[in-house]
């Protein structure tokens, strides 16, 4: 189905995009080395679903994620929340800057698209 590419290269460390894909909204998010180096060191036993930071990216700097709550999918508003990733003001829950499921109702992290690097700052979402 539809694949469409985006252009990230002006998007500054400790920035986050929405960009649209078929239709629904999706996080980009340009991470800082402390930013990565904070998501790496979370140990599975804090987390709801289980994902490492690196099971999420393709490289440590990008995060891209739909941007829709996995409770009843309202959209996340970007760097809030406890975790400082993204909050869903529907029903309160919070994700953290891998998009991992922190604390409140949502039972999942947010879900990462297919996606690959088309250039160094290029990326091409399904
Ligand atoms: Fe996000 Fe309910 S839809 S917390």
């Amino acid at each position: 189905l539809a694949s469409a590419e985006f252009d990230i290269g002006g998007v500054a460390p400790g920035k986050t995009i929405t960009v649209k894909w078929r239709g629904k909204p999706v996080f980009i998010r340009h991470r800082t080395p402390a930013e990565i180096s904070g998501e790496a060191n979370v140990s599975l036993a804090e987390l709801r679903d289980e994902e490492t930071d690196d099971d999420r990216t393709l490289k440590p700097e990008w995060l891209v994620v739909l941007g829709i709550c996995t409770h009843l999918g309202c959209v996340p508003l970007s760097g809030a929340g406890d975790f400082n990733g993204w909050f869903c003001p529907c029903h309160g829950s919070h994700y953290d800057i891998s998009g991992r499921i922190r604390k409140g109702p949502a039972p999942l992290n947010l879900e990462v698209p297919p996606y690959k690097f088309t250039e160094e700052t290029k990326i091409l979402i399904g």
